[in-house]
Formats: C-alpha cells, structure tokens, sequence
C-alpha cells in the first residue's frame, strides 16, 4: 500500500473518462488500497482513481462519522432526484470552494472489493460525495457545475500567496464573474484538518 500523488487541474486526465473494471484482480485491490491511504493522507471524503492517474472505475469514500473506507467499483448513480445548494471543493483543485447545486438524494449501485453487488438510496454528504467521484470518473469536475453568477472562492484569503492563486483560479474557471458570494447556506460538510489553512473547518475536499 502506498500514498499516490493526486493529480491537479488542468492535469489532462482529470478530464478523460475511466474505463469499465472487468476484472477485480490484485492490481485493482492494490490500486484501491492505495486510494485509501492516498485519502486518508489528504483528509479528504472522496476520491476518485483518475484523481490518482488510473482511468478506472473505482472511487473511495470516507464520511467523517465512519471509521471503515467505502470502496465502490464500476459505480452508478441510477437515478437522482430534487435539488440543494451545497459548498464543495475537490482534492484535485485544493484551495478552492464554491456553493453549487446537488441532488437531494440518488439511488446507488456499484460492487465492492468483494465483488458483492451494493445497491442503496443515499441523502446528505454521502449522495454529494457520490454525485462527485462518479462525475470525476467521467471527466467531470465540479466547477462544471457552477452557474455564471457563481464565484470560485480561494478556501483561504488573507495571505499573499492564496490571492495570486486565486487570479489563477479565476482565469482557470472563465464562468467566474463578479457578483455576491453566499455563503451562508453552506452545509455541514466538516471536521477540522490537520492544517485548517488547507482544509478550514467549513469544508471537506470531495
Ligand atoms: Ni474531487
């Protein structure tokens, strides 16, 4: 088991659509296993095997109430319903957050590293998570999801270094504009990292 590097935007691969797992053999157990560490190394709820370079089907979940990983192999949402603002970032655009639109809950299948079929509706932070390592595994990042009016806002805003990244930032999400950020509605989606300058209190790296 090892620590992989996870790949940052605009790393092309983050934007590629992973492939079908047709087989669950000891490289997809080792490559999952990884993916845990990798996780729990960035203190993050989800990831995704492109996040790690892998074009493969396979996306890991730890809630912050759980102690076990979720491991989901081939995952599918088969079907979503309703709609809620939530506040999201992503492993793969650290320093970023913003306020987009999810679904209120999705019913889920996948199989785990068992090979057991797992089928189950999902609500909150889990329908979110999932809604977000299936779109990553389809070259979908969550800044697609973000409206015009809506704003890419730097995690951490009071040192030099954030607002260079932060013209970055917006220069990379060309739908940014100006216009008032709401945060106020943002969900519960925290627990504290190990350095609150990465991962502030408010915010949990999908
Ligand atoms: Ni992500």
């Amino acid at each position: 088991m090892a620590i992989r590097p996870i790949l940052e935007l605009p790393n092309p691969v983050l934007r590629q659509r992973a492939k079908k797992i047709r087989r669950i053999d000891s490289k997809v157990l080792r490559l999952a296993h990884d993916m845990v560490d990798t996780l729990q190394e960035a203190n993050g709820v989800g990831l995704a095997a492109n996040q790690v370079g892998e074009l493969r089907r396979l996306i890991v979940i730890h809630l912050p109430e759980e102690d076990e990983f979720r491991i989901y192999i081939n995952p599918e949402i088969v079907q979503r319903d309703g709609e809620r603002e939530v506040e999201e970032g992503c492993l793969s655009i650290p320093g970023y957050r913003a306020m987009i639109k999810r679904s209120v809950w999705v019913r889920f299948n996948a199989m785990d590293h068992t090979e057991q079929v797992v089928k189950f509706k999902a609500e909150d932070i889990l329908s979110q998570a999932l809604e977000h390592e299936v779109d990553h595994l389809n070259g979908i990042l969550y800044i697609d999801h973000m409206e015009a009016h809506q704003k890419l806002i730097p995690v951490e805003s009071n040192d030099e270094e954030d607002h260079e990244a932060a013209d970055e930032g917006n220069k990379l999400e060309a739908k940014a504009e100006s216009g008032p950020s709401d945060s106020s509605k943002s969900t519960d989606l925290c627990t504290p990292g190990d350095d609150p300058r990465e991962t502030p209190a408010s915010l949990k790296m999908l």
